[in-house]
């Protein structure tokens, strides 16, 4: 049997075909979710249950740290090169990224931990939780770890490594098919942290996820419509 075959095709469906799996799905729901069941976004707020110091410093720690993180992955990985050449060398960038990355990987890490520990421990919050809320904070903190772990791995490697993770997510965005090729020699860390965050992406909409997005775009339709 040819393995080689098998393990290029792999690599091909899930670092091209999942990606926009993920993306169509991302889509589809969250223009479902805001259109025909608006209401029914929220993130229930647990501060009721239990307004402790965990859910204070743990949901500070994780809201800004994940605001950098989020960022920092539009501009590390989709800004191309032109973007950016004039201002900073390609090591400056990779450097930028595992300075600013990482202090801000752990600040989200530190949050998102403390969020965890009282959702399995604070009696009110535990016994109101259902199984998603769950499931759903262990794969942030798995997420969040696999991250920083992968910024571990960069640090041991040359800048053409980390550049071949902006190449192949710039490819992807650009449609062309071959950028699967990119990753083939990038550490497994790297790549079960690419695959995880496009289970994000596609379970997204149908978690407490969406009130990302949905609140802030309900806080701006009701700022123009006059109910605020
Ligand atoms: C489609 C989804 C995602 C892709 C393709 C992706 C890709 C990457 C890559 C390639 C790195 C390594 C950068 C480096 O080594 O310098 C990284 C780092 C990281 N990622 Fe993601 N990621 C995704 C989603 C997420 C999500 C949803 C989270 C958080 C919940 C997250 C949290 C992190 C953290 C904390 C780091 C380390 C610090 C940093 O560079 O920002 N990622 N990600």
């Amino acid at each position: 049997m040819d393995t080689t075959f098998i393990s290029e095709y792999l690599h091909e469906f899930l670092f091209v075909y999942l990606p926009y799996i993920a993306g169509a799905v991302f889509l589809v729901g969250l223009l479902y979710r805001l259109a025909a069941r608006g209401e029914s976004v929220q993130a229930l707020s647990s501060q009721f249950l239990s307004n402790d110091k965990l859910l204070k410093w743990g949901s500070n720690l994780f809201h800004y740290g994940i605001i950098f993180v989020f960022v920092g992955h539009i501009f590390g990985l989709l800004a191309p090169e032109w973007m950016y050449d004039w201002l900073i060398t390609n090591e400056q960038k990779r450097l930028l990224a595992i300075v600013m990355g990482g202090a801000s990987g752990i600040i989200t890490l530190v949050g998102i931990l403390m969020l965890m520990i009282r959702r399995f421990t604070v009696k009110p919050v535990k016994e109101n939780s259902h199984t998603a809320d769950f499931l759903l904070v262990v794969l942030v903190v798995i997420q969040v770890a696999t991250g920083l772990l992968g910024t571990c791995e960069t640090i041991t490697q040359d800048l053409d490594y980390y550049m071949n993770l902006d190449r192949w997510a710039q490819g992807t965005f650009l449609f062309l098919p071959d950028s699967w090729k990119y990753l083939t020699a990038t550490a497994f860390i790297h790549k079960l942290h690419i695959l995880l965050g496009f289970l994000i992406v596609l379970i997204f909409p149908f978690t407490k996820l969406m009130h990302m997005i949905a609140l802030p775009i309900r806080y701006v339709v009701d700022y123009f419509l006059g109910k605020k």
